[in-house]
C-alpha cells in the first residue's frame, strides 16, 4: 500500500516524502498491533529476564576461574543492567503504576533463573545463560517487533531493537563459548538438567508469556533446591600462578622520578591488568548489598565493567609488547581476596571509594596519562586517557552511593582508610605458609621487553626491587 500522492490547492503535486517519518509502510501501519496490557506483560517478562541475567553474571565474576568469562560476565552483566533501565523506564510510561517491577511474572520462569544461579559448574551456567536464556529473550524481542504496532508502540519497538543489537553479540559470543567449554560428555550427564530447563521455559508459557502457560505446580527444582550461597573468594586460571605474589611494588616504581617513563609504561600496563581485582570485588559488593534502588545496581555495574575494560586494556597493553603476561607478571588476587573474605560490603565500598578518590590528585591518572605521554607509546596514551575519564566517573559514584550515606565527605574518606588497614595483607604469613616467595618477577620482564626492541637493559631499572612487605597500593604502612 503506498501513500496516496496528494496535491496542493494550485493543482501542483507535492515531492513524495517517505511516510511515517521512516518508522514503516503505511502496508504495515494500517495492520492492528499487540494491545498494551500485552505489551506491558511482554516487557515485565523481558525486564525480569535482564534482571536476572544481571544478577547471576555479577554474583558468578569472582569464583569463576577463566580470565575471559570473568571480564564476559562483566559485559553482558553491564548490557543487561543498561537495558533492563530501558525497559524499566517504558514499563512507567505505560498506564502502570504501581509498576510491579518486583513481582515474579511465572513462578516456573523463577525455577529457570534460579537453575542457573545455582549451578556447581561454570560449563552447565554457560548452557543456561548462552545456549538457553540469552537465546530465547533474542527470540521473545524479535517476535514483539513482529507483533507490536510500529507507529503506535515504536517507543517500545525503539529498546526492543537496541536490546537486540546487544542480543546479536552476545549470542555470537556465547555460542563460540559453548563450543569450546562444554564436552559432549557433560551435555550427556546433564541432559536433565538441561532439559529442565525447556520444562520452565514451557511451563512459563515461553519466555515472553506468549504460549500457552501451564496453571499446575512449579518444575520440580534440581540445583536451585538448596539457597544459592554467594562465593565471594576470588578464583583465578593457570595464568595467575602466583596470585599470593606483592614482590613488585608497581607504585615505588611508578612515582619514582628517576625511572625513565617507557620502562613504567609496563608497570602501567601491569597495574591496568590487576585491575581485575575490582570486578572480583565489586560483584561482591553489589550481591550482598540489600534494600538500594535499580540506579544504585545500575551504577555500580556500570563501574564494575569499566574496571573489566580497564584489565583487558592492561592485557592490550602487554599483547601490543609481544609480551606473554602470563609468563611474565604475576598478577595477584590478594586485594579482591582480603577484602571478600574480611570486610562487609560498605567497608568494601568504603576502601575502594577512599582509594578512587585518591587517584584524581597529581600522582594519580593525571600523572599516569602524562608518563604515557612521555614515554611516546600512543597506545598507553588512549588506554591512560580513558582509565582517567572513568575514573573521575567512579568517584562520583562513589559520592552518589557511598559518600551520601556517611556523616560527612572526611569521615568517609576516614572510615576508608581505617578499613583498609584493617585487611590483614599479610606478606611474611603467606611466605611462612608456602602460599608465595614473592618472587621479584620484574627483571625478566624487563630484560624480555629490552630484548624484543634490540635495546641494553639499563642496569639501575633492572635491579628494582621493591616488593609491598609492610606496604599498601597507595604506599602507606599495612597493618601487618
Ligand atoms: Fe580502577
Ligand atoms: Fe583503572
Ligand atoms: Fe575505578
Amino acid at each position: 500500500m503506498k501513500s496516496t500522492p496528494l496535491s496542493s490547492p494550485n493543482g501542483k503535486s507535492l515531492p513524495v516524502l517517505p511516510p511515517l517519518s521512516g518508522l514503516c509502510s503505511f502496508e504495515k501501519a494500517c495492520q492492528p498491533g499487540l494491545p498494551v496490557a500485552t505489551c506491558v506483560s511482554r516487557l515485565k517478562r523481558f525486564h525480569y529476564t535482564l534482571w536476572r541475567l544481571h544478577q547471576i553474571m555479577i554474583a558468578h565474576i569472582a569464583e569463576e576461574p577463566r580470565y575471559e568469562l570473568k571480564m564476559a560476565f562483566s559485559h553482558h552483566g553491564f548490557l543487561a543492567a543498561e537495558n533492563d533501565t530501558n525497559f524499566r523506564t517504558r514499563i512507567g510510561e505505560m498506564r502502570e503504576p504501581p509498576l510491579g517491577l518486583e513481582a515474579l511474572p511465572h513462578p516456573a520462569l523463577g525455577v529457570f533463573f534460579d537453575e542457573i544461579l545455582a549451578t556447581p559448574s561454570s560449563a552447565e551456567r554457560v548452557i543456561g545463560l548462552y545456549e538457553k536464556a540469552f537465546p530465547a529473550l533474542r527470540t521473545a524481542l524479535q517476535n514483539y517487533l513482529k507483533e507490536s504496532h510500529p507507529l503506535a508502540d515504536a517507543p517500545s519497538i525503539r529498546l526492543c531493537r537496541l536490546a537486540l543489537v546487544d542480543l546479536e553479540d552476545i549470542c555470537d559470543y556465547g555460542e563460540q563459548v559453548v563450543a569450546a567449554l562444554v564436552p559432549d560428555e557433560l551435555r550427556t550427564e546433564s541432559a536433565q538438567w538441561i532439559s529442565l530447563l525447556d520444562v520452565c521455559l514451557a511451563a512459563a508459557g515461553g519466555l515472553d508469556g506468549s504460549a500457552k502457560s501451564s496453571a499446575g505446580a512449579e518444575p520440580l527444582r534440581h540445583y536451585s533446591s538448596q539457597p544459592f550461597v554467594y562465593a565471594g573468594e576470588p578464583r583465578r586460571d593457570e595464568r595467575f600462578p602466583d596470585p599470593f605474589n606483592m614482590g613488585v611494588n608497581a607504585e615505588a616504581f611508578l612515582y619514582d622520578e628517576t625511572k625513565p617513563a617507557e620502562a613504567k609504561v609496563l608497570m602501567m600496563f601491569y597495574k591496568r591488568l590487576r585491575e581485575i581485582d575490582v570486578p572480583e570485588m565489586m560483584s561482591s559488593i553489589i550481591t550482598e548489598t540489600k534494600g538500594k534502588p535499580w540506579s544504585y545496581h545500575r551504577d555500580m555495574t556500570r563501574q564494575l565493567w569499566d574496571e573489566a575494560r580497564h584489565a583487558m586494556m592492561g592485557e592490550t597493553g602487554f599483547v601490543s609488547l609481544g609480551i606473554d603476561w602470563s609468563q611474565l607478571v604475576m598478577v595477584n588476587f590478594t586485594w579482591s581476596r582480603c577484602l571478600n573474605l574480611e570486610l562487609t560490603p560498605k567497608e568494601r565500598h568504603a576502601v575502594l571509594y577512599f582509594i578512587e578518590q585518591g587517584l584524581m590528585p597529581k600522582t594519580g591518572k593525571r600523572h599516569e596519562w602524562e608518563v604515557s605521554r612521555e614515554s611516546n607509546n600512543p597506545l598507553a596514551t588512549t588506554f591512560q586517557d580513558f582509565d582517567w575519564a572513568d575514573e573521575v566517573l567512579h568517584a562520583r559514584i562513589g559520592r552518589d552511593w557511598y559518600v551520601a550515606d556517611m556523616p560527612s565527605a572526611s569521615e568517609a574518606i576516614a572510615y576508608g582508610d581505617a578499613c583498609w588497614s584493617e585487611v590483614t595483607l599479610d606478606w611474611a604469613q603467606w611466605k611462612k605458609d608456602g602460599l608465595t616467595e614473592h618472587r621479584n618477577w620484574w627483571p625478566d620482564l624487563y630484560r624480555t621487553w629490552c630484548a624484543n626492541r634490540n635495546l641494553p637493559p639499563d642496569p639501575e631499572v633492572l635491579a628494582f626491587d621493591i616488593s609491598y612487605e609492610g606496604q599498601r597500593a597507595d604506599l602507606k604502612e599495612t597493618s601487618v
